[in-house]
């Protein structure tokens, strides 16, 4: 079949053709020769129930026969009313909801949101802080947010700087370092920047754990110490849930399992349960209120796209979150990471496996070439294309980033 298709992170050369889906139905994708592959990677993190689910694809119809699409700009819609009203119910602390429809997008929105505030109340607070191999997406922004060298090297002299802290990697610690140790010299290198610049407008970090940059799970305590610390140096602190909110890591809003508060927080993928291109930055009544004012003090928030606040896609969102109370979700993940956990062990022993990590429906296998010396494979070896066609063999869509091969089901999996 001619192509006229330019796939994402793909040496196009490498690949003479790619499996056509042609259907999905439950946990499963169908190639147009009718060969089943189970979706070991949530069609990209964000499949919750499987496909064609009956429940999501009715809601879908019925809203799309109303209305498919109509603006905000003037004009609000009943959906995205609904659905701002239930995010603020379910976000602690959180007062109004930006839509937008991609999760890089409501990276960028977060970051535009903490510039204005300061430029609102009248502060040159310009400069943000991350952590190191933090992902917040592919528009220039998000890369420069989350910096993962591997994939951001070639466009970085246009991004703008950041200040980036130390990732607490319990696999990767420096020489001399016990692991306590190490957090706390994390926290303190964040404690520092903050102290000796003044012009810091937010800290921002992947919440409960960091995905795409080498799935680092966090410590207990370290997302909240820095939620402190945030609030110490009068720092805006801004989550990023879009792949670890909404049931990856075992909870609808990390954050809180975190015992942590932002003051602007961003889901995206899971959101609609998969089904459609939705994100949402939500804020606190702190952050809001700084953009209100006369019209001519030109305090609104200066950003908008076309499909903000999709209708279709909000109901659908409406429905996948009422099916998370009504299918037990939540308690199905639980009992599903206790699953993934009884075969970490096995897993580790095998021959290239450095470290496996894992919580909830998330774990990430990293690959060695020597499992004393912790060395990295080298990404000459292609290691994506083979982890992909060996799964497929064994009748599984499965993807690794980097050395990683990330394990990353559809959180309604069963235990088969
Ligand atoms: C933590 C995190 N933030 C942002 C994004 C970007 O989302 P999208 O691919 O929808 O632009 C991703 C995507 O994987 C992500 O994992």
């Amino acid at each position: 079949m001619r192509s006229f298709v330019w796939h994402p992170y793909t040496q196009m050369n490498d690949w003479k053709k790619f499996d056509v889906i042609s259907k999905g139905k439950g946990m499963w994708l169908y190639d147009s020769q009718g060969n089943a592959m189970m979706d070991g990677v949530a069609s990209m993190w964000c499949n919750v129930w499987g496909h064609s689910n009956r429940e999501l694809t009715n809601s879908m119809i019925r809203q799309s026969k109303k209305l498919q699409h109509s603006s905000l700009f003037n004009l609000t819609n009943d959906k995205a009313e609904e659905l701002a009203e239930k995010l603020v119910k379910l976000a602690p602390e959180m007062y109004r909801v930006f839509y937008s429809d991609d999760g890089s997008t409501a990276m960028e929105i977060s970051a535009k949101m903490a510039l204005q505030y300061w430029n609102n109340i009248g502060e040159k607070r310009t400069r943000f802080v991350s952590l190191e191999n933090g992902y917040h997406g592919d528009t220039i922004g998000a890369m420069s947010l989350g910096y993962v060298p591997l994939f951001f090297s070639k466009f970085k002299s246009t991004l703008f700087p950041v200040l980036r802290t130390p990732t607490p990697n319990k696999y990767r610690i420096p020489k001399g370092y016990s692991f306590e140790d190490y957090q706390e010299f994390c926290l303190e290198k964040i404690e520092q920047t903050f102290s000796k610049n003044n012009n810091i407008a937010a800290f921002v970090m992947e919440s409960g754990a960091q995905i795409a940059g080498g799935v680092v799970i966090y410590p207990k305590g370290f997302q909240k110490k820095i939620s402190k610390m945030c609030k110490k140096y009068n720092v805006l602190f801004i989550l990023d849930e879009i792949a670890t909110g909404f049931g990856r890591l075992g909870s609808i809003v990390e954050y809180q399992t975190q015992e942590s508060t932002p003051d602007i927080v961003s889901f995206g993928k899971m959101l609609s349960g998969g089904y459609l291109p939705l994100a949402a930055t939500l804020a606190n009544k702190k952050v809001y209120d700084s953009f209100l004012g006369e019209y001519k003090d030109m305090k609104h928030f200066f950003h908008g796209h076309t499909f903000t606040g999709n209708p279709l896609a909000c109901a659908t969102a409406l429905t996948n979150i009422s099916l998370y109370k009504k299918h037990n979700l939540i308690s199905k993940i639980k009992r599903r990471e206790a699953q993934i956990r009884s075969r970490v062990e096995e897993i580790s022993n095998l021959g290239l496996v450095g470290d496996v990590r894992h919580k909830g429906m998330l774990m990430g296998i990293e690959l060695v070439s020597n499992k004393k010396t912790k060395t990295p494979i080298s990404p000459q070896k292609r290691l994506p294309q083979k982890v992909f066609i060996e799964a497929k063999k064994h009748g599984i869509y499965q993807r690794t980033l980097g050395p990683i091969v990330m394990i990353v089901p559809p959180l309604a999996i069963s235990e088969k």
